[in-house]
């Protein structure tokens, strides 16, 4: 794979009015949303369910391309024929979340680290050969009183550039997700901070391991006030805060950045893509790569009824990609949810 490949295969990701379905829950995750709607995971239902998304009409017209799990890369639909070939013909990447998960950092009580780079350039050639065209890592950073500490964020965004470079490495695009999360009563400018750290030591790190810019996508988390925060922000707040962090930590040579929900209502969600796309052209295209805010609407109503619902699921899916594709356009008003 060449360097213009990555980068055409990156530039494909966050396409004019485009964005990225994550559907990459891990069989302990699907267990969690699947028990919240009454429906037992076993593979079959993971199976049908995730058949229901990525069979949804004309899913390409606003999808890019599918974060997959390990599991499902590998499944074919009901009828025999291959979810990535599905994928393929509706002209929808298919990705893989190659990361292991996290794990308790020793020594830093209550701070995270993402595993999964031993055996790393193995399993990538496999999925070269089973049809994946980028990848996933997500990092989480926790806030609380005393955390993050230094050693959390260079742990995780060293882990997130050594991956990226064993990506590129296999010929595939890395999609590097360091995730703030929304848990805590912190207020807007402590997770303005925290980010700002974060992506700097991150394009550090991915400096330092010679990984091209060019050739990779961030996934970033939107700065926000965190859930149990008295003082919460208006929607051009949010947007604005989220801007200036990027603007001074992002650089110009990265071909786009995605966005995860991360517990955001669906309409909050699509609303700040908007506002920041609303606010003038960026120095990289600014789109969604939400697992939640496309998905919670639809598996709600597939889950009342499998076998007949999936035409209504469906809907509501495109509806929500259509959406989401015209916020990253800053073309979405609220009244277009009716
Ligand atoms: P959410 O949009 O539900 O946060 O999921 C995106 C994702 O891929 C998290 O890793």
């Amino acid at each position: 794979m060449s360097i213009e490949q990555l980068e055409t295969i990156a530039q494909a990701m966050v396409a004019p009015g485009k964005g990225i379905l994550a559907i990459d829950e891990s069989s302990k995750t699907i267990a969690k949303r699947f028990k919240a709607v009454n429906i037992e995971c076993t593979e079959e239902n993971r199976r049908d369910y995730r058949q229901m998304l990525l069979t949804t009409p004309r899913l390409g017209e606003h999808i890019a391309g599918a974060i997959l799990y390990d599991e499902t890369l590998r499944q074919s639909a009901s009828n025999g024929r291959r979810f990535v070939d599905i994928m393929r013909s509706a002209d929808v990447l298919p990705g893989i979340k190659v990361d292991m998960g996290t794990t308790a950092l020793a020594g830093f009580p209550g701070e995270l680290v993402t595993q999964g780079l031993d055996g790393l350039r193995e399993r990538l050639k496999e999925y070269v050969s089973l049809g994946a065209t980028f990848c996933k890592w997500r990092a989480v950073i926790t806030i609380a009183e005393d955390s993050p500490s230094s050693a959390c964020i260079e742990a995780n965004t060293h882990a997130l550039a050594r991956y990226a470079a064993l990506c590129q490495e296999a010929g595939l695009v890395p999609m590097v997700e360091p995730e703030v999360l929304m848990d805590g009563d912190h207020d807007i400018d402590v997770c303005y901070d925290v980010t700002e750290a974060t992506l700097r030591s991150l394009f550090g790190a991915l400096y330092e391991q010679n990984v091209l810019l060019e050739g990779t996508i961030l996934k970033a988390s939107m700065v926000l006030p965190g859930k149990g925060c008295a003082e919460q922000a208006s929607v051009e707040e949010v947007a604005d805060a989220t801007l200036r962090c990027l603007r001074a930590s992002v650089p110009a040579a990265l071909p786009g950045i995605v966005f995860l929900s991360g517990g955001q209502s669906d309409e909050e969600a699509t609303a700040h893509l908007d506002a920041m796309n609303k606010m003038g052209q960026q120095a990289w295209p600014l789109s969604f790569s939400y697992g939640r805010a496309l998905q919670q609407a639809a598996q709600k109503k597939w889950a009342e009824n499998p076998a007949a619902n999936v035409d209504a699921a469906q809907k509501i899916l495109a509806k929500r990609a259509r959406l989401n594709g015209l916020a990253s356009l800053g073309e979405y008003e609220p009244g277009m949810e009716d």
